[in-house]
């Protein structure tokens, strides 16, 4: 249920200074128990830094591997798939998202086949904004789908109105992309902490910010991004615990609104 993206935070380059933080960074989200590991093509070389740390700690078959496929056409899309596999050294992968939605009835009917021939586990839509909701929506009512990819957090809770109850209705696996929403994070993370925070084993706003998308019944997995290793295990905790009731996550949404 707690992954990790890897946009801009795994698009770096060969040294080992560089990659050194984000060998460990994987290392310890596999120590402490998770696996999902969300990229894209868009993300410049970040599959290659996937693949290559994941290959270098062992890892690559521990790890459920999610990608993209982001271009238009479908040679162009079955090009760039056959690029993910090579990036993330791996012969069969996990998840492969149609991101943002480019060209996805092309795209799709790829990702039927590569599924039918065992090529992917999973097949997915993402999207990242709520101007996105209303092609995403018609999309999860007329496509069978395991999985949609959405951005939902304190700072942005457009998807629990349509997507996230669509979801749960249709049986679609939830990814939360865009948790902790950046600048709302740097914003309240200063403040102390409510002491009720305790009550659901929160010791930190980044761990409140997580809890709160976990305990909507609709989501599955939560993927903050991260370039430092303290911030996983800090997020990682977010997985482990109570989770708040409904009560509460209203309670902790006027806390940070306000
Ligand atoms: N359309 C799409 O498909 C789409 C769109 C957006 C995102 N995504 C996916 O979703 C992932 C997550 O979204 P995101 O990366 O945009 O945003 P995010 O996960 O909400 O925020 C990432 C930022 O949070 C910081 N951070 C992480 N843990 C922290 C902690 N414990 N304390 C303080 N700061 C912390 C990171 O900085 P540090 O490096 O300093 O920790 C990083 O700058 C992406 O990486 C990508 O894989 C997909």
């Amino acid at each position: 249920m707690l992954g990790l993206g890897t946009w801009r935070t795994f698009d770096v380059g060969v040294s080992a200074a560089v990659r050194a933080p984000l060998e460990e960074v994987l290392l310890r989200l596999v120590e402490l128990g998770g696996r999902v590991v969300d990229s894209s093509p868009m993300y410049g070389v970040a599959e290659s830094v996937v693949g290559d740390l994941a290959a270098h700690l062992g890892s690559t078959d521990t790890l459920f591997l999610a990608t993209k496929v982001w271009t238009s056409g479908r040679d162009a899309g079955v090009a760039q798939m056959e690029q993910s596999l090579r990036r993330l050294r791996t012969r069969r992968l996990d998840l492969m998202q149609i991101h943002n939605l480019v060209d996805w009835r092309t795209h799709l009917r790829t990702l039927r086949e590569w599924k039918a021939a065992g090529r992917i586990r999973y097949l997915g839509v993402t999207h990242y904004t709520s101007s996105g909701y209303d092609e995403l929506e018609r999309v999860l009512r007329g496509e069978p789908l395991d999985f949609v990819q959405v951005n939902y957090s304190l700072g942005e809770r457009e998807a629990e109105r349509r997507i996230l109850p669509l979801a749960h209705d249709r049986g679609i696996a939830v990814i939360v992309n865009r948790p902790l929403v950046g600048g709302l994070l740097e914003r309240v993370r200063h403040r102390t902490l409510p002491p009720w925070a305790t009550e659901f084993d929160c010791e930190s706003w980044a761990q409140v910010f997580l809890k709160w998308i976990l305990a909507h019944p609709a989501v599955t997995c939560v993927i903050p991004g991260t370039s430092r290793p303290e911030h996983v295990v800090e997020n990682m905790k977010a997985a482990v615990g109570v989770l708040p009731d409904s009560a509460t996550r209203e309670r902790m949404a006027a806390l940070v609104a306000a």
